[in-house]
């Protein structure tokens, strides 16, 4: 995270002895990324954050099951077919992953167990409902068009609000999600032509404290997934300071970046991961030249796979095509994406009559080595996609 937060009670120094009202010591313990050489925050446990009782494996049905997009085509998935209910942990359905990234999908209403991702950082996007996220840091009350981006080793909860359901788009990284790094200063700061700066991110309210014994954490590491007990609740801590936090970032509060010629998706970045990006398209002026193409043009990224997931609006460049809200697509490299055939004359007559502004919202994954199909994007797949460029250009 780029900037240092305090929250409670901490001593005055790190590493000194700090009691308990009862005279006990506070455990201190450091959550580090990178080996003590990068962000890190210090939490105050009433409890050792170390005891734990019972150790249990667990089947990952969930993981299994990714295939080679063979034979290669670009793909469209209805997220809006898949089976809903259960809870944003373990109710995710994957729809991609490779060495770099898992993207899943869950439409959860029910409370999620205590859980920790020690594989990499999460970055979940809520398309609808609401929800309270709780960790050891404390908790966010997160809704639609948030991005809430969870540190590695967070032990967190989610908690949709009564009566609500959640459709999310699920991010794991097998490493750290950041701010681009070209919008920040070398001290961390968001820069003046940085599309969202701190004052847009949204960290855990004061300490979280709960009370009980024996209670269980799900943990993925590489292993795959295991129920640890620990001896006392994990919300225990009275206070904490550092650079290193869940935070949520509002996809309405993107300021889009606009060029008189169309812009490429770069300026949509939001977050870096490892060999992947994450980009929000928002409402946004067309681009303004008399002569603009207004909308994008045919694009082969040799290096990437790319996954949109479209969550409100109108996507004009996707006009014919099936694509709807709630939909995701895939086009992978070894294959030219553009628009539908018919949608840039559309958009041009559009402006003509003043439609001068573009009202979609979408969320993309560009990644730099291929994506696996999971099962769950086999069972959602709309298999005209593929062929829709040509229907349209014989039509
Ligand atoms: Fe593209």
């Amino acid at each position: 995270m780029p900037y240092y937060r305090v929250t409670g009670e901490i001593p005055r120094k790190r590493h000194v002895r700090f009691r308990r009202p009862d005279g006990g010591l506070y455990a201190e313990e450091l959550m580090g990324e990178e080996g003590f050489t990068s962000d890190s925050s210090l939490l105050y446990h009433a409890h050792p954050p170390t005891a734990i009782v019972k150790s249990e494996g667990l089947d990952d049905a969930a993981g299994a099951g990714a295939v080679p997009n063979h034979p290669l085509l670009p793909r469209h998935f209805r997220t809006q077919e898949l089976p809903a209910g259960g809870d944003l942990v373990l109710g995710r359905q994957l729809l991609m992953a490779n060495d770099d990234v898992r993207i899943s999908f869950a439409a959860a209403d029910a409370a999620s167990e205590l859980y920790r991702n020690s594989t990499g950082d999460e970055a979940i996007y809520l398309r609808n409902g609401a929800a309270r996220f709780e960790s050891v840091y404390g908790s966010i009350d997160a809704s639609a068009g948030d991005y809430v981006v969870v540190p590695r080793g967070t032990i967190h909860r989610w908690l949709p609000s009564p009566g609500d359901r959640l459709h999310a788009l699920v991010i794991e990284a097998r490493g750290h999600i950041r701010p681009p790094r070209r919008y920040l200063s070398a001290s961390g700061q968001f820069l003046e032509h940085a599309p969202y700066c701190e004052r847009d991110l949204r960290g855990p309210g004061g300490p979280l404290l709960a009370d009980g014994e024996d209670v269980p954490v799900i943990v993925r590491n590489r292993g795959g997934l295991t129920r640890l007990s620990y001896a006392f609740h994990p919300f225990d801590v009275v206070g904490w300071d550092g650079y290193l936090y869940p935070y949520a970032f509002n996809i309405g509060d993107f300021e889009p970046i606009v060029k008189r010629t169309h812009a490429p998706p770069p300026v949509h970045q939001t977050f870096e991961g490892p060999n992947f990006v994450i980009c929000s398209f928002c409402p946004r002026p067309l681009d303004f030249d008399p002569e603009a193409v207004p909308i994008p043009y045919n694009h082969h990224n040799v290096d990437s796979d790319e996954m949109m997931y479209y969550v409100a609006g109108d996507y004009s460049a996707r006009k014919g095509s099936g694509v709807g809200l709630g939909s995701i697509t895939l086009h992978p490299s070894g294959f030219t994406h553009g628009p539908q055939p018919g949608a840039v004359d559309a958009v041009i007559r559009g402006l003509a009559e003043g439609r001068t502004t573009t009202d979609e919202t979408a969320v993309m994954i560009d990644t730099f080595r291929p994506l696996l199909l999971g099962p769950a994007s086999r069972r959602a797949e709309d298999p005209e996609y593929a062929w829709s460029w040509a229907r349209a250009a014989r039509a």
